[in-house]
């Protein structure tokens, strides 16, 4: 295999994973070079904090004082606001191996989140054909943390998702309301469109999920409870035979099928990136947890370490 990664927002640019021949493809979406990543786009690649996914109306409560932060979604905040983890330029330092550590000091007060924290992503491309991403953070003052990676796969390298057959291990999600804050409920995915206990094409039950943009934007409470390294998800493409088997310590993954995209953004070698040509499988805490106190705490207090784990480890079948 063979990974590209930049300092800008720690983005993997490119991923070479190999099909049943053999033969090496770039399996994840962004851009040739720096500028377009400089402008607007959707996460392509990066690590996303200092929290990812959303909080309701960007306010939280943490130990008796209200906290605001940038609004960037509708009335949310997403993805740690205008301009979070995947717009910072990292310091950069090679690893024994194939591995390179990005460390960042988020300040106090960026976009509105109390405490300073200090940040590490390290990432390894091991022999066994995984990329794995290991986070450490430490606060100087209670804030809240929840650190993804926020790769857009196409296991294909073009086309689209929908025929990709997903497998999540999660008997469990959390429905949303229409800005996509979730309800606060933890659901059953049985009969739901969101169980894929057993694999289902990605694009098999769009029109069962009644919303716009169509696809999943979903957070799953993975069967694991976010204790140690445990398979997440599986997602195999039939014509390549490539597979995707992510792993985490994360206790959710959200599964986004790239419904956002409309062509308008032009990618590598010239590709128009068009609406479900990717999917995420962003390993995290549930979306708004700060304001859920049933979900798993995102709360990082002084002395404390944050630690998690994620990797993507591809074969073929
Ligand atoms: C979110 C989507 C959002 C996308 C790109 C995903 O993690 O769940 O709603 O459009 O990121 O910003």
């Amino acid at each position: 295999m063979v990974a590209k990664i930049t300092n800008y927002g720690t983005i993997i640019t490119e991923l070479h994973a190999p099909d049943r021949q053999g033969k090496n493809q770039d399996v994840v979406l962004g851009f040739d070079h720096l500028e377009p990543y400089l402008t607007k786009h959707p996460y392509f690649g990066a690590t996303v904090g200092r929290v990812a996914n959303r909080i309701a109306k960007g306010r939280f409560e943490l130990d008796g004082k209200t906290h605001t932060l940038a609004i960037n979604d509708g009335p949310n905040h997403l993805h740690g606001g205008l301009k979070g983890f995947d717009k910072m330029r990292w310091k950069a330092e090679p690893q024994a191996g194939a591995a390179v550590k990005f460390t960042y000091t988020s300040p106090d007060g960026e976009e509105g989140y109390p405490g300073a924290l200090a940040v590490s992503v390290t990432m390894t491309l091991t022999e066994a054909n995984e990329l794995r991403i290991d986070y450490l953070a430490t606060a100087d003052q209670p804030t809240p943390v929840n650190l993804t990676n926020h790769s857009y796969f196409n296991l294909a390298g073009s086309g689209d998702v929908l025929g990709h057959e997903l497998w999540i291990a999660a008997d469990h999600y959390t429905p949303v309301d229409e800005t996509r804050i979730p309800t606060g409920e933890i659901k059953s995915v049985k009969g739901t469109p969101m169980d894929f206990t057993s694999p289902q094409p990605i694009g098999s039950r769009f029109v069962q999920l009644h919303v716009k943009p169509v696809g999943y934007d979903n957070n799953f409470v993975l069967n694991s409870g976010g204790k140690g390294l445990a398979l997440a998800a599986r997602v195999r493409e039939p014509k390549s035979g490539r597979v995707l088997e992510t792993y985490t310590t994360q206790p959710g993954v959200q599964l986004y099928t790239s419904n956002f995209l409309d062509g308008s953004l032009t990618g590598k070698q010239g590709f128009a990136y068009r609406q479900h040509c990717a999917f995420c499988l962003e390993t995290q805490h549930f979306a708004d947890s700060v304001n859920h106190p049933n979900f798993p705490s995102v709360i990082l207090r002084p002395g404390q370490t944050y630690s998690h784990a994620t990797v993507y480890k591809f074969t073929v079948t």
